[in-house]
This record gives C-alpha cells, sequence and structure tokens, in this order.
C-alpha cells in the first residue's frame, strides 16, 4: 500500500514541476514498498539513490523558475530545499553505515510529512505568487497540467 497518495490536492499549477512532485511520490512510494517486502540493501539503495538525485533535480528546477520569474522568497525557498538535501544525505550515510539497525519507518515518515507539507504550503507560495504576478503564465500552465497523474 502506498505511504503517500497522490492527488490532485498537490498539483500546483506548473505542468513539470507537478510531474516531478508526482515522481517524488513514485519513488518514496517504491522505496517503502522494496522495504515491506524484504528487498535487500543493493535494491533499497538504488532507489535511495535515485530518490536523492530526482530531488536535486526537481530542486534546481524549482529554484531556477523562481528566479527566472523574479519569485521574491528565492533565498528563503533555497534554504529550505538545502535543509532538505542535508537530511535526506544524512539518512542516505546511516543507511550506508548500519543498514541492520537503519530506521526506515523514520525516514519513509519524514520523506512523506515532508513533501506533503512542502508542496502544500511552500511550493504552493510560490504557485500563488505566479497566479498573482504572472496571471497569462499561470493560466497557460494550468491549461497544460497533465490529467495523466
Ligand atoms: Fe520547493
Ligand atoms: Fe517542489
Amino acid at each position: 500500500m502506498a505511504i503517500t497518495e497522490w492527488s490532485d490536492d498537490f498539483k500546483i499549477g506548473e505542468k513539470e514541476v507537478d510531474k516531478e512532485h508526482w515522481g517524488l511520490f513514485a519513488l518514496i512510494n517504491d522505496l517503502a514498498e522494496k522495504h515491506a517486502i524484504g528487498a535487500d540493501k543493493a535494491s533499497l539503495d538504488s532507489t535511495l539513490k535515485a530518490l536523492i538525485a530526482y530531488v536535486d533535480v526537481h530542486f534546481e528546477h524549482e529554484e531556477r523558475l523562481m528566479e527566472e520569474t523574479g519569485y521574491p522568497k528565492l533565498e528563503e525557498h533555497k534554504k529550505i530545499h538545502a535543509a532538505l538535501d542535508q537530511k535526506v544525505d544524512e539518512f542516505h550515510n546511516d543507511f550506508e553505515n548500519s543498514p541492520e539497525t537503519f530506521d526506515y519507518d523514520k525516514l519513509m515518515e519524514f520523506l512523506s510529512t515532508w513533501l506533503s507539507h512542502h508542496i502544500l504550503k511552500v511550493d504552493m507560495d510560490y504557485a500563488n505568487y505566479l497566479k498573482e504576478s504572472h496571471p497569462e503564465r499561470a493560466s497557460q500552465e494550468a491549461a497544460r497540467v497533465s490529467q495523466e497523474y
């Protein structure tokens, strides 16, 4: 069972960003499912590394977009992203150093809570800024938002 269910509530109205958020949910759920079926360390590690790499790609994309559109809270948002990067790296190090005692539940709870909160509050603030300051872009994007996921 998926630990974090994706729903339309998470769509911020930027097609590529929404797709990436959906992808992050999918990777977190992959990890949870692999853990639930007792997958080996190498398999868990590869999903965790894929998640970390995808988080980086997503954060870079979001920050680039914010820069291009003049988002006044860019620096604040970057700091929040950097703190998450650091936390995930810590989890990853713990996992590599002692996979037998690694606390998956703690990682899963952290990732799912963080992702939901970040999208619904922090990324949504950017989406609201875009709607107000770049209404044409926001409505074009809204029309492009995918129905596929
Ligand atoms: Fe973000
Ligand atoms: Fe995001």
